[in-house]
């Protein structure tokens, strides 16, 4: 979390930082700032809120400077105030920092630096960093990039920081560990640094991913120049990036999160293509065909993943068990990493990340891949830190998804879950080619089926205005809808500040069923399937207590009708597919009741997109 910008060329720097401050404000709200240099000087500006409460400290007059950086926060060492904003400044004032991470050890590095008599203003772990360098640049007598080199091999922790020298107008030096950073180079020696491509994207396709534990010195004369903590030089590696500016933008839409809603039909349809072939029946993804023998051998799956991903996972392991027949464990990526968990050379473990930088997913991977397990990444951002760091795998192609509520990236990662178990089955042969034509022509007509659920959007917001003031929610679903009801929960819960449970339909009776009164309203899904049965007795339970009952039903439903206080019908579809269908009214009714009780739907209170600390 935190995003950071850092900009060095023949423009202006103001528009280009906060312009890119704007498009990384998903990674942290709570605090926004900048530096650059201004006649021979070190100028910081920086504030508690939003990037447009920076727009506001800054002013009319705006810095003609060429050279600067910029932070937009997610607090996590010190309370979001005007203070522990960043930048930060070394103590005599020359140096400006920057930093997405945290920095593990800085109480014992703050220590010893204030008995050598720095004195510190903030409570940041980011604060001790800018001291450190500047230590150490005093005392070995160093350039800024040596120095910055030789610091960051003291510190533990995760950083992507930018530094900025006020007496060297023409270089800014850029260092990385466990959090994301990009350097973008222009046509004429432009630099713009940034935690994703997003801000960098509008002026230049050439980027270079800097790798952990490298440092790197842009500089208008000598260009850029990396080496490893070692000292080693490193070879840079320039990419071309493959976003385009539309897919970053709202595009006539209120919101990011709705507009994300509203692409799912086509997200859907960009994760399939190139995928399913109906003429031949078979399924074709690389990270399967090249370890084919693994994936029919492995005894286990692990899936490791957070938040919304992690409810991915488990729509996942009943995909692999009905289809595959393999067991399979879904883990919070923070649980299975801080236990010791049992994991078998032989084992896959599928990590599941739409940002593909969520520190405890990669943390997991690592610990994973030290016991031998063949790793396997479901993300969306393409070259991402879990990307890179997993075996193989296959990307969700949901494009960029802004609003911090995860929504077409969830559908995205079910529909490329289902693919990879619906191939799996294939190659081990415990699926009939029956079966596998049938759902692979179902998993086709998905984005037909979405677009006519997305039409259902009035009815959702009408029940949205008869609950928006309830202040609690209960979600029920079985079998394949359970995981749907947590989701559906989560999404209510991190939007609208209501608190929701999501809960097995059949567990209610175990204790949910006592908060059940007239004023509760129960969300179901209750679709045509195995445990349609089963649903109704539960609804019935719920109305026999006064509840409300909001169901989500298959499209001609009677039953459920006659007993529920409103229905949103879905189209049919197989039982295994429902998660994909019947999560988008979910995901519109929590947006109804976010913007009905004014609420920032996409930058959500204490939230942020990517995680990027433990
Ligand atoms: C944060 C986001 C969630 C997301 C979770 C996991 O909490 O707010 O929307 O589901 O991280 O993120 P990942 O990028 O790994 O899917």
């Amino acid at each position: 979390m935190c995003g950071i910008v850092g900009y060095l060329g023949n423009e202006p720097v103001y528009e280009k930082v906060i312009k890119g401050l704007s498009r990384l404000e998903y990674r942290g709200y709570d605090s926004a700032g900048m530096a650059y240099i201004e006649d021979g000087e070190l100028v910081v500006k920086k504030c508690k809120g939003k990037v447009v409460d920076l727009e506001n400290v800054v002013g009319s007059v705006k810095p003609l400077s060429h050279i600067g950086i910029g932070h937009t926060r997610w607090a996590t060492h010190g309370v979001p105030n005007d203070v522990n904003a960043h930048p930060h400044c070394s103590g005599d004032g020359s140096i400006a920092l920057i930093h997405n991470g945290i920095i593990e050890n800085y109480a014992s590095i703050k220590q010893e630096l204030m008995n050598r008599g720095h004195v510190f203003l903030s409570d940041t772990d980011t604060e001790v960093l800018v001291h450190l360098i500047e230590d150490v640049r005093n005392a070995e007598k160093v350039s800024l990039f040596e120095a910055v080199r030789l610091a960051l091999s003291e510190v533990h922790g995760a950083y992507a920081i930018v530094v900025l020298d006020k007496s060297n107008a023409d270089q800014l030096i850029v260092a990385k560990k466990s959090s994301p950073l990009v350097i973008g180079i222009g046509a004429q020696d432009d630099f713009y640094i940034a935690s994703d491509a997003t801000p960098i994207i509008e002026y230049t396709k050439n980027v270079v991913y800097l790798n952990d534990e490298e440092v790197a010195r842009v500089d208008r004369k000598t260009g850029l120049t990396i080496v490893n903590i070692d000292n080693q030089s490193q070879t840079p590696y320039i990419q071309a990036l493959e976003l385009k500016l539309e897919a970053i933008e709202k595009g006539g839409y209120d919101s990011f999160m709705l507009k994300e809603i509203h692409e799912q039909p086509r997200s859907i349809e960009d994760s399939i293509r190139g995928r399913v072939n109906l003429k031949t029946g078979l399924i074709k993804m690389s990270g399967i065909d090249e370890h084919e023998e693994r994936w029919k051998t492995a005894p286990r799956i692990l899936i490791v993943a957070c938040g919304t991903s992690w409810h991915a996972g488990l729509v996942a392991e009943y995909l692999f068990e009905d289809f595959a027949r393999i067991p399979v464990e879904v883990e919070y990526a923070s649980e299975f990493r801080y236990r010791n968990p049992i994991i078998y050379p032989t084992d896959i473990v599928i990590a599941i990340s739409q940002s593909g930088e969520t520190a405890d997913t990669l943390a997991a991977i690592e610990l994973a891949k030290e016991r031998g397990a063949l790793i396997f990444g479901v993300c969306n951002v393409v070259g991402s830190s879990i990307s890179r760091a997993t075996h193989c795998g296959a990307y969700t192609h949901a494009g960029p998804e802004i609003g911090v509520a995860s929504t077409k990236a969830f559908t995205a990662q079910v529909v490329v879950l289902y693919q990879i178990a619906l191939s799996v089955a294939q190659k081990r042969g415990v699926i009939s080619n029956e079966r596998t034509t049938r759902l692979m022509a179902e998993l086709g007509s998905l984005p037909l089926k979405v677009e006519q659920v997305l039409k259902t959007n009035a009815i959702t917001e009408a029940i949205a205005e008869i609950y928006q003031h309830c202040s609690n929610a209960l979600y029920l679903g079985r079998g394949y809808s359970f995981p749907v009801a947590l989701e559906g929960a989560l999404k209510l819960k991190e939007i609208s500040y209501i608190h929701a449970e999501g809960y097995p339909a059949a567990e209610m009776k175990h204790g949910p069923i006592a908060l059940i009164d007239e004023n509760m309203p129960v969300i179901v899904i209750a679709t045509e399937g195995a445990s349609y049965e089963k649903v109704v007795s539960n609804i019935q339970e719920v109305k026999a207590r006064k509840g409300q009952i909001i169901a989500i039903v298959t499209e001609g439903d009677k039953t459920v009708k006659g007993m529920a206080d409103h229905v949103i019908e879905i189209p049919r579809t197989d039982d295994s597919l429902v998660p994909i269908v019947s999560v988008i009214p979910l995901q519109l009714f929590s947006y109804h009741v976010a913007i009905m009780r004014g609420c920032n739907v996409d930058q959500p209170r204490n939230l942020a997109k990517s995680v990027t600390v433990e």
